[in-house]
């Protein structure tokens, strides 16, 4: 446990933070609505009931709850991860060149490109992101493959792996997405060889990942760049306003908008059932919960985010000054836990 003083300007006592997540844990828990995802046929083998949330501060404080060492793919959650590689291989102007930051309104795997400026919309549906994967640089598929590798090593600080079942299955199965490859290839959106393009694009969605792993990533981008756990940068810092930029505009697909307004936070989802939050400056959030609604968000994890901004007072927009915030409300309502 760590004292105030070294939780930035958070100004949570840790014991009363640690309450509140098992507090949430147990008010979810019970919660049965929404359906895991079925499409690839190897996640929908998930067991419905696992929960976990986790905290991870830019000082490296970890509080955590539930079911945090389960592994699962990391699905959805890889594009934000991969269009910062994208970045730094290339550049913001160029890689705006290649993938928009526009939201589509549209759900994550919809069939629509800018034909206009012959680009994906954004790099956190489906299409911009098997864009965004065909500019990783690399000699071939295996030194790309290490290179997307590395650098989830450096965000996580662990060693990671590719879910050979997870990812064959998309492989074998992902029509939708080798459709619009195809498509983006003829309005010349990606000029390279598609089929490694999305074997790729496969191999970051099957990147096993637990919800702790989650988080310290949030906390990476949190701290501009640093993994707060081994204190080394992850991606350079000057791309982390456009990453975060488009996670708060993109993340959550066609709830995008709603998101914004009532959580306020940059954020991403995947089909695994996992969601990231970034508080920048403060920390990272991660929520495990495989049960969907239909947009393809985790319904606990919505729910967990909500409440983690609404009584942290952790909006980007919060206007009210300290010790009238939301924080207060926490803080009485934490001394009945
Ligand atoms: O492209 C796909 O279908 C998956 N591998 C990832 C999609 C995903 O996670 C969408 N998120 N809610």
């Amino acid at each position: 446990m760590t004292n105030q003083a070294n939780q930035g300007d958070l100004e949570i006592d840790p014991s009363l933070l640690k309450a509140f997540l098992n507090e949430l844990h147990s008010q979810y828990k019970p919660l049965r609505e929404g359906a895991v995802a079925n499409y690839i046929p190897e996640l929908a083998k998930v067991n419905p009931d696992l929960f976990s949330i986790c905290i991870v501060t830019v000082d490296g404080q970890v509080y955590k709850v539930g079911d945090y060492e389960q592994l699962f793919t990391i699905q959805s959650i890889s594009k934000v991860f991969a269009y910062g590689l994208a970045l730094e291989d290339h550049g913001l102007d160029y890689v705006l060149t290649r993938v928009g930051v526009e939201p589509t309104g549209d759900a994550f795997n919809a069939i629509i490109l800018d034909e206009q400026s012959k680009r994906p919309y954004n790099p956190m549906v489906n299409a911009g992101a098997i864009a965004t994967t065909s500019l990783i640089k690399g000699s071939g598929p295996t030194e790309r493959l290490n290179r997307m590798l590395d650098m989830f090593r450096g965000y996580i600080g662990r060693d990671v792996f590719v879910d050979i079942l997870a990812f064959t299955s998309e492989r074998s199965t992902g029509h939708r997405n080798r459709a619009m490859a195809h498509l983006m290839l003829n309005f010349g959106m990606i000029d390279r060889n598609i089929e490694e393009a999305l074997d790729l694009y496969f191999q970051q969605c099957a990147v096993m990942v637990n919800c702790q792993d989650l988080a310290v990533m949030a906390a990476t981008l949190a701290n501009k760049g640093v993994n707060p756990i081994t204190n080394k940068q992850a991606v350079d810092k000057r791309y982390i306003k456009d990453i975060l930029s488009v996670m708060y505009t993109c993340g959550m697909y066609n709830f995008a908008g709603e998101w914004a307004y009532k959580i306020g936070l940059p954020a991403k989802s995947g089909i695994c059932g996992g969601i990231i939050a970034v508080v920048p400056h403060k920390m990272g959030i991660g929520v495990f919960s495989p049960l969907l609604d239909v947009r393809g968000n985790s319904v606990r994890g919505v729910k967990v985010c909500e409440e983690l901004s609404q009584r942290l007072g952790l909006h980007l927009f919060e206007c009210q000054g300290k010790g009238e915030n939301k924080q207060s409300d926490y803080k009485e309502n934490a001394e009945n836990y």
